[in-house]
């Protein structure tokens, strides 16, 4: 949510940073802005809408040359996203210019402070008011650095904030809380971004910064220290991709590129699960195994796509290691006080490891004594940091904001979850893990099967574009995936879609059923009986009712294909894994109708990829 960029060196800074925001876009599109500091003063412009309004405005009015800027693309929290609201803000006297993320809890008792001090705001954010508290101690003789924690101990809430003095050429300072910002580490040259994608392309050397702490960089050094001045630990590592992973490669979108990518993101997330004894290991587990023994129950949590990913895992982690795994909105959990102590595992699932409601929640369980693993897939970012252990995805940047690779590889790296503490817990043989385990080596080759076979699902959504509402229905594992399916329509076609588990169909769903409305069935395997048969009658009652029903069942299931109108063929899999093929053309099918409909598939209106606020 928004993305930030600064930049010192002897680069053009616009340049830099526009490039970076160009990267960041995906955070947050309502507006853009870029602030230099040129000969002794602030030069800088902002424009509502796409990067692209911005990009149009310096082509007709460049910025004077500089080597140090800032740059900010907003989601817009207050006030509505046009120019004025637009950031950089800067201060009264024009000589401090500011971007921020995050939100500032306490901005309208400062904001009073402020006009009782003779200052009127411009614009309706909360953003201004740290624009015009940092102004007032520059003007008052504080070097900008001093400043910015003399202002950041008195704010509340949710912050990034990344400031520049016209009276301080060369030097870029920035503070976090409860937001994310890393530094970007070159030769002759320095960078800060909400995420490593702002600097990708001129370094892959970056700096974690902790809670509370700030950063100040020049051309040639950078030094962090806390909001009282003391110098701050911090730690540097290598990003593992490179620009070329942040780029489209040929596809239209970064969306479908991503849904292509996912046979390499699971095989690349099942390296090196294995012990020179054959034994599976996770290396990020930093909790020990006397701990991990004692554990009595399991609660996932997580957000959107990240807390289906958690639905469909509870089915395997509760099959294979008999302890009791629930799954909760990470949004919902703190608020109803929930008994979490030591032997509860919370288990943190998020692509980006930055969104709000997870963050706050792992804080909240682990001040109960719960021990937090985060799932993962983004190196350096807070919410693995601040738990106890990490399983990482290697999905590589995920820059669609429906997130595709993310699930697959946080259902995947689940299942390891599962499959480990079955091994620490002695509930499955040796022999069971490695057949698991087997399997889900060969679901990179079955993922690849189903994108080879898309055609089909590319066409269904040309022939959809005018349907207003779709069903999704599944069972077991397959009830999420109906979930997803329809989430990922909702948040790409903006039409209405809703997922339901297949056996709740009579409770309700069926009374919207009629010919006008296409319904998705997810079949589970032939293996499980009961389930599967119970599911073809389902799709049956529909069939009855008029509607047409779009079936995703085995490739050679002939007791469904009489009631199928289309019958989307999947690869043969054991049932608890059926959600990583059954998810695909689902992916599919949301990217194309959107597609189709003329959407920005990879910026859908309203949202943002990370959700750094409440
Ligand atoms: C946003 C994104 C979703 C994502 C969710 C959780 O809502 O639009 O695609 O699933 O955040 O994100 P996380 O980074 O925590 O997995």
């Amino acid at each position: 949510m928004c993305g930030i960029v600064g930049y010192v060196g002897t680069k053009s800074a616009q340049e830099v940073v526009v490039d970076g925001l160009r990267r960041l876009e995906y955070r947050g599109y309502d507006s853009a802005g870029v602030a230099l500091v040129a000969d002794g003063a602030i030069a800088s412009a902002k424009k509502a809408g796409k990067l692209a309004n911005l990009e149009n405005e310096l082509a007709a009015l460049p910025l004077p040359a500089s080597g140090t800027g800032i740059g900010h693309t907003r989601w817009a929290t207050h006030g509505a996203p046009n120019d004025i609201n637009a950031h950089p803000h800067v201060s009264r006297s024009g000589r401090v210019a500011l971007v921020h993320n995050g939100i500032i809890e306490n901005f309208a008792a400062l904001r009073t402070e402020l006009e009782a001090d003779g200052l009127t705001m411009t614009s309706e954010t909360d953003t201004e008011v740290v624009a015009q508290l940092l102004g007032r101690e520059v003007d008052g003789g504080a070097d900008i650095a001093e400043a910015l924690r003399t202002v950041c101990r008195r704010l509340e809430g949710a912050f990034t904030i990344v400031a520049v003095d016209a009276q301080a050429p060369g030097r870029v300072v920035a503070a976090r809380r409860n937001s994310p910002l890393v530094v970007g580490l070159g030769e002759g040259e320095n960078f800060l971004g909400s995420d490593v994608a702002a600097f990708i392309s001129h370094t892959r050397e970056a700096v974690e910064l902790g809670q509370d702490q700030m950063v100040e960089i020049t051309a040639d050094d950078w030094q962090v220290t806390d909001f009282d001045g003391n110098p701050a630990t911090t730690k540097r590592y290598h990003v593992d991709w490179d620009l070329s992973a942040a780029q489209k490669d040929g596809f239209d979108w970064f969306m479908r590129k991503e849904i292509h990518e996912q046979p390499r993101a699971l095989a690349d997330t099942l390296l090196g699960r294995y012990a020179e004894d054959g034994s599976l290991t996770l290396d990020e587990i930093r909790i020990a195994v006397s701990e991990l023994r004692s554990i009595q129950r399991i609660v996932i949590i997580g957000c959107g796509t990240a807390h289906y990913a958690g639905m469909v895992a509870k089915y395997a982690i509760e099959h294979w290691t008999r302890i009791p795994c629930e799954v909760e909105l990470a949004s919902e959990f703190r608020y109803r006080d929930p008994i979490v102590g030591p032997q509860t595992l919370v288990v943190a699932i998020s692509q980006s490891g930055e969104t709000a409601d997870t963050l706050m929640a792992i804080r909240y369980a682990q001040e109960q004594g719960s021990k937090v693993l985060a799932i993962c897939n983004t190196n350096g970012s807070t919410i693995p940091r601040e738990s106890n252990a990490v399983i990482y995805t290697h999905a590589g940047p995920e820059i669609g904001v429906a997130s595709t690779k993310g699930f697959l590889t946080q259902v995947l790296a689940c299942y390891l979850l599962g499959l480990y503490l079955a091994q620490v817990k002695n509930t499955k043989f040796g022999d069971e893990i490695a057949a698991v385990m087997s399997e889900l080596e060969s679901m990179p080759d079955k993922v690849q099967q189903v994108l080879d076979a898309q055609q089909q699902v590319l066409g269904l959504a040309a022939e959809f574009s005018d349907n207003p509402s779709v069903l999704f229905l599944g069972r077991h594992a397959g009830y999420p995936v109906a979930l997803e399916g329809a989430l990922k329509l909702k948040e790409l076609a903006y039409i209405h879609a809703e997922g339901f588990a297949a056996g709740e169909l009579k409770h309700g769903p069926i009374a919207v059923i009629d010919q006008d409305l296409p319904v998705f069935v997810v079949v589970p395997p032939r293996g499980r009986d009961m389930l599967h048969d119970k599911t073809v009658s389902n799709i049956q009652e529909i069939r009855a009712r008029g509607a047409r029903t779009i079936v995703l069942a085995e490739a050679d299931d002939q007791t469904v294909a009489p009631y199928a109108d289309v019958l989307i063929g999947l690869p043969k899999v054991s049932t608890l894994l059926q959600p990583l093929v059954a998810t695909v053309p689902l992916q599919i099918f949301a990217c194309e109708l959107a597609t189709v409909k003329g959407h920005d598939v990879d910026q859908p209106r309203n949202l943002a990829k990370s959700v750094t606020v409440e």
